[in-house]
């Protein structure tokens, strides 16, 4: 398999979208998901991202697949009426094997839905998370899980940024590589760092 990161955007309450789809408009955020997913240090190369069916249909028909990454889509349909070079998985692991042994793939991000976190957000092979955090409640009916494995820290956190009234702020955590991998931290408490802005 292969080292991989998450990429997420999550309102004040873990919330990740509405009636499957994102429940906010932040350009912002848009552009970031774009450079962070697609930018390669090795020109020849493309990075992957991997999302759950329901993912895939949530995409604008003129947005999917997306541009300059391999995309692969975890479902266990025998139906999916996929795009040439869309790739389908039954499994998150099935997916990271067949990635690890590509000469063309750089990075791995599994970019939703909350289903596929929840799966990977457990799995050690997971190496960083990327999470824009959004100071609203959209009331969404589906959230990112709420226990992040405790031998993550956060690295970097912008200021809280503003677009269109919507205050915002990117974090990113990676696994520490000498901490207990059994246990967990709640997101948001006051002791873990998780708010911290630099
Ligand atoms: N805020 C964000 O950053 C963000 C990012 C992505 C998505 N979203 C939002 O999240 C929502 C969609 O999330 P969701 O949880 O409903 O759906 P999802 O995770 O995108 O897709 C779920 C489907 O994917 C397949 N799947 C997922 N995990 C699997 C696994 N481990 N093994 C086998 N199959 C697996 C199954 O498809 P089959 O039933 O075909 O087997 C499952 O029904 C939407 O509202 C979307 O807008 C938000």
């Amino acid at each position: 398999m292969t080292n991989f990161s998450i990429i997420a955007a999550v309102d004040q309450k873990l919330g990740l979208g509405k009636d499957g789809r994102l429940a906010w408009h932040l350009p912002e955020d848009l552009k970031y998901f774009h450079r962070i997913t697609r930018t390669t240090e090795d020109p020849v190369l493309e990075n992957a991202v991997i999302m759950g069916h329901r993912t895939w249909e949530s995409l604008p028909p003129k947005a999917r697949p997306l541009a300059g990454r391999i995309n692969c889509v975890i479902s266990t349909s025998s139906e999916l009426d996929l795009p040439d070079g869309v790739l389908q998985f039954d499994s998150l692991d099935e997916a990271l094997t067949a990635l690890a042994t590509s000469d063309r793939v750089e990075q791995v991000f599994v970019i939703g839905g909350a289903t596929l976190y929840a799966e990977a957000i457990l799995h050690p092979d997971l190496e960083r998370i990327y999470l824009t955090r959004i100071e609203a409640d959209y009331e969404c009916d589906v959230f990112f899980p709420e226990k992040i494995p405790e031998d993550f820290e956060i690295v970097s956190a912008t200021e809280t940024m503003e677009s269109d009234g919507l205050e915002y702020s990117m974090v990113v955590l990676e696994r520490e590589v000498d901490h207990s991998k059994d246990q967990f931290f709640e997101f948001g408490h006051e002791d873990n760092g998780a708010d911290a802005e630099n």
